[in-house]
């Protein structure tokens, strides 16, 4: 299984199968640019008591800490702390794959003391000639750690031509995976059974209930909704590469697809570790602004998929305007570090323009902080990537975490690495 059948439209097909009021907002999403209708962004550069950020040091005491706070009350509910006693243990003796290129090692996350049980399991491919500490791409299933063999990509389908087959997404998977292996990097992969199940009536079975935080009924206002719970999992990922000398866990580059890339990008922005961030096709709630009726909005989102998000967000479905955030300042959060936002042509629901237009509107935060920018003020073309520290492309095509993406991916990540950090 790879991430788009996994999660790909199925899911909300089922929904609105299953939820009339649901099915009536689907029947009303649009996509007329020309409706899309006025709105005003908070300005990510102007405190709550109306002063402008004018310096890097304001942005980073004052206004960091007040949107991050925001995000935490209004959107994703609060971050789970880092439990004060863990384990991680290997599952199997780490062993040699992908024809020698990888050594593949799987672990469980025990928490131990006064909540004691499995937190998660994630597979990791460390490169097995490397000679320097490996920089690591980590996901939320970002592969299926089931697999033999990991599968990070799916095949590329060209409009009007056939889906892809298995067999086809197998190779280009393989290739892909051979691709990083290859110039150095590692993958690390989460996956959220123990974490919190990717659903409303399960997803506290996990992490909450260890650690005494699952209620009854399904959102809590205050608790950690699931895509926190995902991000919590990839700083605790984190917390372990940081045990390891053979990961260089400086340089961890956190990217997801889909729900996933919306999780990628709160975890950047929570956890100040991650080097780089990369959201694929992330869409409403990730890096598609809130405010621009296009596509998936917050009010199906929140009644779709409530139990991804902190208790408050659904009050903001019919008056969006009232959020204190948007997404622009979700990316903004992870200046001045390197973030990829990037969208494909048919994936109309996850909004492309509007993720385009919150990686443009996090620029300022980037120019305040002298890290660059996007560097252009109008969407490209499909297939023309642009961008300096906050990248970004249009890929032809669907809804997909592509090998077409990933050589971006790649070729960014190379650059970013070689010219700004040590
Ligand atoms: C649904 C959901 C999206 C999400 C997607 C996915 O389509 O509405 O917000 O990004 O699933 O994760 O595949």
């Amino acid at each position: 299984m790879n991430a788009k059948t996994m999660f790909g439209c199925s899911t909300l097909l089922l929904w609105i199968f299953l939820s009339r009021p649901l099915a009536a907002l689907a029947a009303e999403v649009n996509y007329d640019e020309a409706k899309v209708g006025n709105y005003t962004l908070p300005d990510p550069l102007r405190l709550e008591d109306g002063r402008w950020v004018t310096n890097a040091s304001m942005w980073l005491r004052l206004r960091r800490p007040e949107i991050l706070e925001q995000f935490q009350r209004e959107v994703y509910g609060r971050f789970l702390p880092r439990p004060a006693e863990v384990r991680f243990l290997p599952m199997q003796e780490p062993k040699p794959a992908l024809e020698g290129r990888a050594i593949r090692r799987d672990i469980q996350m025990e928490i131990t003391g006064a909540f004691q049980g499995t937190a998660m399991t994630f597979t990791l491919y460390l490169p097995s000639n490397a000679n320097k500490p490996a920089p690591i791409f980590l996901g939320v299933h970002l592969f299926d750690t089931a697999r033999e063999y990991p599968l990070p990509a799916v095949a590329r389908r060209l409009p009007g031509s056939k889906r892809p087959t298995e067999a086809e997404n197998v190779a280009s998977g393989r290739q892909v995976a051979n691709q990083i292996l290859e110039r150095g990097y590692g993958l690390a992969s989460v996956n959220i059974q123990h974490l919190a199940p990717d659903s409303a009536t399960n997803y506290q079975s996990g992490v909450l209930r260890l650690l005494g935080r699952a209620r009854e009924g399904v959102v809590s206002p205050d608790e950690s909704g699931a895509l926190g719970v995902w991000a919590w999992g990839l700083s605790r990922v984190l917390d372990y590469l940081e045990t390891l000398p053979e990961v260089n866990a400086r340089r961890v580059v956190v990217i997801g697809h889909s729900r996933m890339g919306k999780t990628a990008l709160w975890a950047a922005a929570h956890d100040e570790r991650f080097a780089i961030a990369i959201a694929n096709c992330s869409g409403c709630a990730g890096a598609a602004l809130s405010r621009r009726n296009y596509g998936e909005t917050l009010a199906i989102i929140t009644q779709a998929f409530p139990f991804w998000f902190g208790g408050r967000l659904a009050a903001y479905a019919n008056r969006v305007d009232a959020l204190p955030v948007d997404q622009h300042e979700l990316i903004a959060l992870i200046a001045p570090r390197p973030v990829y936002i990037a969208s494909a042509v048919e994936d109309r629901w996850a909004d492309p323009k509007g993720e385009f237009l919150a990686a443009w509107h996090a620029e300022p935060v980037y120019q305040l902080l002298n890290a660059g920018g996007l560097g252009v003020a109008t969407q490209p073309a499909a297939d023309h990537p642009v961008g300096d520290t906050i990248g970004y492309h249009l890929r032809s095509g669907q809804h997909d975490l592509t090998d077409y993406d990933w050589q971006q991916y790649l070729h960014f990540v190379d650059r970013q690495f070689g010219r700004l950090m040590p």
